[in-house]
């Protein structure tokens, strides 16, 4: 029975390189990504956001560092450094730097992009960071956002000029009038970035668009790269329905670990689960992959999805029987 497997051996020693479970696991069980908070504060006030503070200090790198090792021990292919505003941490590209000696696979962040002048540009690429993920509210600040084309086309040049890293940017339907959500993807496919498109949700995580939201949607996703087409067929269920049940796998194939540590299935359920990183053991990682998450369906969470959606055809005791009603 799985879980009568017994709990494979962890090198936890404080200097060496992590020693991560056997490749047989980490196939079946460990994170494809885990999202590790390094501060909680922000220079932002996004009106839709509950993910940022104005005061929290940094985490400070050792502390980070033991999480790192600690997530390489579990077996975790990817890091993506968030906040709060990561780049608002003082020691973001030795963070960079440690997370590509530890091998993780995939390193990378996501940032609202107010920092990312020349001089850090060229620090992460020093870094070696992998990928930057940037959102893009709009074209005009307003009340609820500055994060808009307005504020940030001289770092979105400053990024085309210098990084040589991934560049992901975000148009998102929700903070501005939509059409300006559309402009945001021509921008960022004219400069030679990744573009992709994101809806903003309430507290509840759920969605609320109006018929022009929506249709804007439609037209944005049409000239979207095909991939992502596929993977966001949930977005259009949503959209539409209202409802998109997916098996969720948080708390296995994707971890959200917040600024003290503490893993959690999502940002949105910090209130609902969390377990302390440092003593999450592999058998953890087994229970949360077959645990069911009662708030799927209308799960907005694209990166809990993506990490879920591999093991789309392996058992989730409850699953079928409650989606059957
Ligand atoms: C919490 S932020 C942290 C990183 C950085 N400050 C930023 O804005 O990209 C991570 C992502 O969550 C998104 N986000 C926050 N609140 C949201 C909401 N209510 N609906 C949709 N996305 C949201 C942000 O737009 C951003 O893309
Ligand atoms: S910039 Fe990011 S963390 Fe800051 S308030 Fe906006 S969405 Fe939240
Ligand atoms: S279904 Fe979505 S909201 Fe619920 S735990 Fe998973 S990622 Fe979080």
């Amino acid at each position: 029975m799985l879980l009568q497997e017994p709990v494979l051996r962890q090198d936890s020693s404080r200097n060496g390189t992590p020693k991560p479970p056997s490749l047989s696991f980490r196939l079946r069980y460990s994170p494809f990504l885990a999202q590790l908070v390094v501060i909680r504060r922000c220079n932002l006030s996004c009106g839709y956001c509950s993910e940022y503070d104005k005061s929290s200090q940094p985490v400070p790198f050792e502390v980070l560092e033991e999480r790192l090792r600690k997530l390489r021990e579990l077996g975790t292919f990817g890091i993506s450094l968030t906040g709060g505003e990561p780049t608002l941490h003082p020691e973001l590209p030795r963070l960079i730097r440690k997370c590509r000696e530890l091998g993780f696979l995939r390193t990378g962040m996501i940032s609202n992009g107010f920092f990312l002048r020349p001089e850090l540009i060229e620090k992460l690429n020093k870094s070696g960071l992998q990928e930057i993920q940037i959102s893009i509210d709009g074209v005009h600040a307003n009340e609820t956002t500055q994060k808009v084309l307005d504020n940030l086309k001289k770092r979105l040049q400053a990024l085309k000029e210098h990084a040589r890293f991934e560049v992901t940017v975000s148009g998102v339907i929700g903070a501005s009038p939509p059409e300006e959500a559309e402009e945001v993807v021509s921008v960022a496919s004219e400069m030679g970035f990744t573009p992709r498109v994101l809806l903003v949700h309430d507290s509840n995580g759920q969605l609320k668009l109006n018929s022009n939201e929506i249709k804007t949607f439609e037209n944005i996703v049409k000239r979207l790269p095909k991939s992502w087409k596929e993977f966001s067929n949930y977005r259009k269920r949503l959209v539409h329905q209202g409802s998109s049940p997916f098996k969720c796998r948080a708390g296995s194939r994707y971890l959200y670990v917040d600024e003290f540590g503490k893993v959690n299935w999502c940002s949105q359920t910090r209130a609902v689960w969390s377990k302390n990183l440092m003593n999450y053991t592999l058998d953890d990682l087994r229970e949360q992959f077959y645990r069911y998450k009662s708030c799927h369906a209308t799960c907005t969470i694209g990166c809990a999805r993506s990490a879920s959606q591999l093991d789309n055809w392996r058992r989730q005791p409850g699953f079928l029987a409650r989606n059957a009603h």
